[in-house]
């Protein structure tokens, strides 16, 4: 209903005189009047326009009022408009008849003005006012819904907060540990390391002693004689600089990886910085190493390396490396999870096998870092939700369905780099990286 515009009222009615007199009563009264003879020549005009109220007769030939009351309130966009029947004054069960059928007033004839104006101006204000009504609701609706939906995003962006926040915590207590760890070792490896070549030194000394002994005296005694032979000189002589030089090999080892430690731990998140991806993928290996030995179920998982000529990667180094194992770590879970009912001798005729290959693009813009499995693959409908939060497809404990999402996370928006995963279910899944070499540089 416009304000600005006179309310419009359709009068149904086949007396001409009713007609005129409601007309000329209505009309004075500042209302636009629309006229039908007949039940049938209402219910035409209600499809070209729509009246703010309806004075409807009940007794006309052809379709009757209650038969068209009935029609024109199944026509959705005619339910709201008010209908007020006009009935002789002692036609009791018309009335009641007419409420039933969702009349909401009644005139009875002979009309006076007075009454007439004033039933019309009271159910035209009602209307007024529950439209209003329906609207403040419609609206209030709309909002509730809208908050409500905004509040569930919010609870569910806090959640996943939450348990991004655990996961880093996570990986950090990772970090810290593994640092911790790297230093405390790197003193003991040290003096170890510093003694080697001492003892070598001193061993070469005694044995030029012991062959100027045996030169000067080529006679010993008995006893000296015997316990040359029980410790079997010969021997040792050979052994022991072989021995030391072993050491001096573990050693070297240990000191690698303490190297590799302290990479994959380097706590410097904030700021990018120039990285070797390679020494990222070397250490991350490393710390995965228990979970690719060799155990009672099956043999060693074979890892490869296809590295390509990289320049140093302009990147966050640890966020890198929490790519690299959370990607790794999926896809031991996988060959894991394909291995099941399979003895050791059917792995063994076909091993598992991790394959990491990495690129540099042929615009040499961007590092890519290719991590494929032989393991269970996924099929299109998994696929397609992996890089959701919280979605995974492994036992409650086992998985976060976190991994993938934070990794997405990590390249695409604090790397502008990319994340691509290839597939085929049963066989195989590749998960292809592609970061920038240099951090101004995004992936179109
Ligand atoms: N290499 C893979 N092979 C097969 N499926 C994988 C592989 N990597 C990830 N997925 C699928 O993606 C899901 C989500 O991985 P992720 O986000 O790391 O969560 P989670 O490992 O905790 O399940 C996994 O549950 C798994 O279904
Ligand atoms: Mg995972």
């Amino acid at each position: 209903m416009n304000s600005t515009q006179p309310n419009q009222i359709l009068i149904v009615d086949d007396n001409p005189t009713n007609i005129k007199v409601l007309f000329d009563c209505l009309k004075s009264a500042g209302y636009r009047v629309f006229i039908a003879q007949s039940g049938e020549s209402a219910l035409e005009k209600l499809a070209v326009i729509t009246p703010d109220l309806i004075l409807l007769d009940v007794m006309m030939p052809g379709i009757d009022g209650f038969e068209t009351c009935q029609r024109l309130k199944n026509i959705p966009n005619n339910q709201n408009i008010p209908v007020i029947f006009m009935t002789a004054l002692n036609e009791t069960e018309h009335k009641v008849k007419a409420f039933s059928l969702g009349a909401v007033d009644y005139i009875t004839k002979p009309f006076q003005q007075e009454e007439v104006l004033a039933r019309v101006n009271v159910h035209l204000q009602l209307c007024n006012l529950n439209q209003e009504l329906r609207s403040m609701n419609e609206q209030l609706e709309k909002r509730v819904a809208q908050r409500t939906a905004r509040l569930s995003y919010t609870l569910e962006q806090m959640q996943v907060m939450q348990l991004q926040l655990i996961q880093n915590e996570k990986m950090s207590a990772l970090g810290n540990l593994v640092a911790g760890v790297a230093h405390e070792i790197n003193n003991p490896i040290s003096f170890v390391a510093g003694n080697i070549f001492p003892a070598q030194e001193y061993l070469k000394d005694l044995f030029k002693l012991i062959a100027l002994y045996q030169q000067e005296y080529p006679q010993p005694s008995a006893v000296i004689q015997k316990t040359i032979k029980s410790i079997d000189l010969e021997y040792i002589k050979k052994d022991f600089p072989e021995l030391l030089n072993s050491m001096e090999i573990g050693i070297e080892r240990i000191t690698n990886i303490s190297h590799s430690l302290r990479s994959f731990a380097r706590s410097d998140t904030a700021k990018k910085q120039l990285f070797d991806i390679h020494e990222g993928l070397d250490s991350t290996l490393l710390i995965l190493k228990h979970r690719l030995k060799a155990n009672e179920d099956r043999p060693e998982i074979e890892v490869i390396k296809n590295y390509g000529e990289l320049p140093l990667i302009e990147c966050l180094p640890s966020p890198i490396n929490q790519v690299f194992m959370n990607i790794l770590a999926n896809a031991i879970d996988a060959l894991e999870e394909a291995n099941r009912g399979r003895s050791f001798a059917e792995i063994k005729a076909k091993p598992n096998c991790i394959t990491v290959t990495t690129n540099l693009s042929q615009d040499e813009q961007y590092a890519i870092i290719s991590i494929k499995d032989n393991g269970t693959g996924m099929p299109q409908h998994i696929k397609k939700q992996i890089f959701e939060y919280l979605y995974t497809t492994k036992a409650a404990g086992k998985g976060t369905g976190l991994g993938l999402a934070i990794s997405y996370k990590i390249i695409v928006d604090e790397h502008q780099g990319k994340i691509e995963v290839n597939s085929q279910p049963g066989a195989w899944s590749e998960f292809i990286i592609t970061i920038p070499v240099m951090a101004s540089k995004g992936v179109s």
